[in-house]
């Protein structure tokens, strides 16, 4: 996080034990110390508490890469000190981020002609990708209706509740309305339908997601397209449409190639896709692609010569590392379309090994579809004594990192854990993931309940346990069990 605060802990030292062998006195936490010390105790120090993160590999929560080939990872510390920026300097490096930008142009089926090359960037991430495609957005409809004479100063855009918080950023940080079609219960994605009535003569774009980041799932875009072209032509406006296919950009064209919801419709003027997700490639890269250079406005582009040759840039943010790029130039290569598919059916696969296992024990709804991002995102049938929040706290005792979260607005009754199945997340890891949620629920149920029940003279119902209710559960549920230990004479 960029605002930084120090916690409420007194300890302002930082301290080693093994770091003592090299320096005796402690560093300050949060100045900068007066002297130097050693680099193997620098190194120490900061590897020691490095050790109370968690297992990246464990980590569930995250799309975001967690393994890559060693032979890539030596690609990317060879490329560790290269500014991607200095294009001028480093022109290779330039040119494998063309061709990535031209194969994943083909990936999404951009019209392009045989010599033609495709319009696109590289970025940090989706989010940088979505800020320069909603940039572009705006600017091509502020100069619409700047020439029609028409006031432009409230543009907004129309997106599902269940948008990634940078859609929100987007709307705040430039200033356009984000106008979001409600969700409701069991319809966790956008409905095209709703999209298009909230659509007006200020939208500069509606954006659908190709992968929901709450439950994977894919919205309709052909179904989106086709009302949006009805709308268009009755209204005469000419509102466009944005992909947001952060996760399932690098899925569709493997899983699903029939599938239309890229630049197969008309209607889908830019696309972006994080390279970090199911690209492949360790965090750091996005990218944007836009249907033709026509949908993005020259204005926006900046050219500078001061590194070398006329270099036109469009992005947020002047220098950022090579590496990435480069490492999405090694997996396009090196999988292909071939291997791409088979990781992404392997990924689907185990998917399914783990949905049915924690359908197998009875006790979860899945909220997640089959074929979308995957995923599983899954609820307590029976929350009455023990929530989800329990669970995923629970599982971080085996190290498994699992988050529990509630829907956004209108379904935010609903609680969900979900696990992303990524590339490294094996078979054998989702089926002892399964084994150690029973193992949880299992320690759960022995445990008293959060909830009392409250006897209305019908079927009673469930209210939260006060602190002191919970204590004395606690203090009695621990006693049965030192009792129960007693008697089997194992203490
Ligand atoms: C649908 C969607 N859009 C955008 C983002 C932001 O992506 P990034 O982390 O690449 O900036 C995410 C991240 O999870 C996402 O799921």
């Amino acid at each position: 996080m960029v605002l930084s605060k120090t916690t409420s802990e007194s300890d302002v030292s930082v301290h080693s034990t093994f770091a003592s062998r090299y320096v005796r006195s402690s560093l300050p936490r949060f100045k900068m110390p007066e002297s130097s010390i050693p680099k193997e105790a620098a190194y120490q120090i900061i590897n020691d508490e490095l050790m109370l993160d968690g297992n990246p590999r464990l980590n569930l929560a995250s799309f975001v890469t967690t393994w890559m080939e060693p032979e890539c990872d030596k690609l990317i510390m060879a490329a560790i000190n290269k500014n991607y920026v200095d294009m001028d300097e480093y022109p290779v490096t330039t040119e494998l981020q063309n061709r990535c930008v031209n194969m994943i142009a083909h990936l999404f089926n951009a019209p392009l002609g045989e010599s033609e090359t495709a319009i696109g960037v590289g970025t940090v991430g989706s989010s940088e990708a979505i800020m320069l495609a909603g940039l572009a957005f705006k600017r091509k409809w502020q100069n619409k209706r700047k020439a029609e004479g028409k006031p432009c100063d409230k543009p907004n855009i129309v997106t599902g509740a269940n948008v990634q918080v940078c859609w929100e950023k987007f709307a705040r940080y430039f200033e356009v309305e984000l106008k979001e079609v409600k969700l409701s219960d069991g319809y966790y994605v956008m409905d095209p339908k709703k999209a298009v009535e909230l659509v007006d003569e200020n939208t500069i774009c509606v954006a659908a997601i190709l992968g929901s980041t709450l439950n994977g799932e894919f919205e309709d875009v052909k179904l989106l397209n086709d009302l949006l072209t009805e709308k268009n032509k009755v209204t005469g406006w000419d509102t466009p449409i944005h992909v947001d296919a952060a996760s399932g950009g690098f899925i569709a064209p493997f899983l699903y190639p029939e599938l239309e919801w890229d630049f197969r419709l008309p209607l889908v003027k830019s696309i972006n896709v994080s390279g970090h997700k199911y690209g492949l490639v360790y965090a750091g890269i996005g990218w944007v692609i836009w249907r033709s250079k026509e949908d993005l406005p020259e204005e926006l582009i900046f050219h500078i010569n001061y590194l070398g040759a006329d270099q036109p840039t469009f992005t947020l943010n002047f220098s950022k590392g090579s590496s990435q790029v480069i490492a999405q130039y090694y997996q396009l290569i090196r999988l292909g379309f071939e291997g791409y598919r088979n990781i992404m059916e392997n990924c689907q696969e185990n998917a399914m090994v783990l949905k049915e296992g924690l359908e197998k024990t009875g006790r979860f709804n899945i909220v997640s579809k089959d074929n979308g991002v995957p995923l599983v995102a899954f609820s307590l049938k029976d929350r009455r004594l023990h929530d989800e929040f329990e669970v995923s706290e629970y599982l971080r005792r085996f190290g498994w990192i699992v988050p529990a979260y509630t829907m956004p607005p209108d379904a935010q009754h609903i609680t969900v854990l979900r696990v992303v199945v990524r590339e490294d997340f094996s078979r054998t890891l989702a089926e002892r993931l399964v084994m150690d949620i029973e193992k949880v629920l299992h320690e759960l149920d022995l445990l008293p309940s959060k909830f009392l029940k409250l006897n209305d003279g019908k079927n009673g119902h469930w209210t939260k346990k006060s602190e002191l209710e919970t204590q004395k559960s606690v203090t009695d549920a621990w006693k049965k069990f030192v009792l129960a230990k007693k008697m089997n004479g194992v203490c």
